[in-house]
């Protein structure tokens, strides 16, 4: 997949890659498609289950999941929240993000297991008394989407982005924002809507 955000993309992205790797304790996947697959725990991990608990969106959640399930899958198969989309599924894309105690994860690339205790948020989560979060209606007011697959991914990743207060430039939004591929190379869009909406934060 080619694209991103501007020219220091390929760089933001690996670098969002280590923050979000490094957050959940996996190792930063080298460059090579086998290594950037979903994890896997090998013959040895096969058929093991353990009980998972969460907070997801503000709700405890818990489900009994075989140790290998990512939380990407956790949350669309066994939890009913599919607003949350499986890409690359390895790590490439950014589709997948959620935050996992208000920092950016691909949820794709860690286990459910790993997070047994955490508060995860989703897209799901981010509507408040049945309104919009305000950088989804950006979204919508800028035209920041097209097909809409990457979407959920760009909004969770961009609240943060807000909150982590990288959001001061469009320079610095691109930079921060580049973990987050859009097919449709909407990005033009996407930056203006996390740019107006940190403006009004
Ligand atoms: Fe997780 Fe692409 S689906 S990074
Ligand atoms: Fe289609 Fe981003 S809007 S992939």
């Amino acid at each position: 997949m080619s694209g991103g955000f501007g020219g220091a993309a390929v760089m933001g992205r690996r670098r969002f890659l280590v923050v979000s790797t490094a957050a959940v304790g996996l190792p930063l996947p080298v460059s090579g498609r086998a290594s950037r697959s979903s994890p896997d725990l090998g013959p040895a991990g096969a058929g093991a289950t353990s009980t998972v608990g969460l907070t997801v969106n503000g709700e405890r959640r818990s489900a009994v999941v075989d140790n290998r399930t990512s939380l990407l899958d956790l949350l669309r198969e066994h939890l009913g929240l599919p607003g949350t989309k499986k890409g690359c599924d390895q790590g490439a894309c950014g589709a997948c993000t959620v935050l996992v105690d208000d920092r950016r994860v691909n949820s794709c690339l860690t286990f459910a297991v790993m997070h047994d205790g955490a508060r995860v948020t989703t897209i799901e989560g981010l509507v408040r008394g049945g309104r919009l979060h305000p950088l989804q209606q950006a979204f919508i007011d800028h035209d920041g989407l097209q097909c809409g697959y990457c979407t959920p991914g760009q909004i969770v990743s961009g609240v943060a982005c807000i909150a982590e207060g990288h959001a001061r430039s469009r320079e610095e939004i691109r930079e921060w924002m580049s973990g987050n591929l859009c097919r449709c190379g909407a990005y033009t869009n996407i930056v203006t809507a996390i740019e107006q909406t940190a403006k009004e934060a």
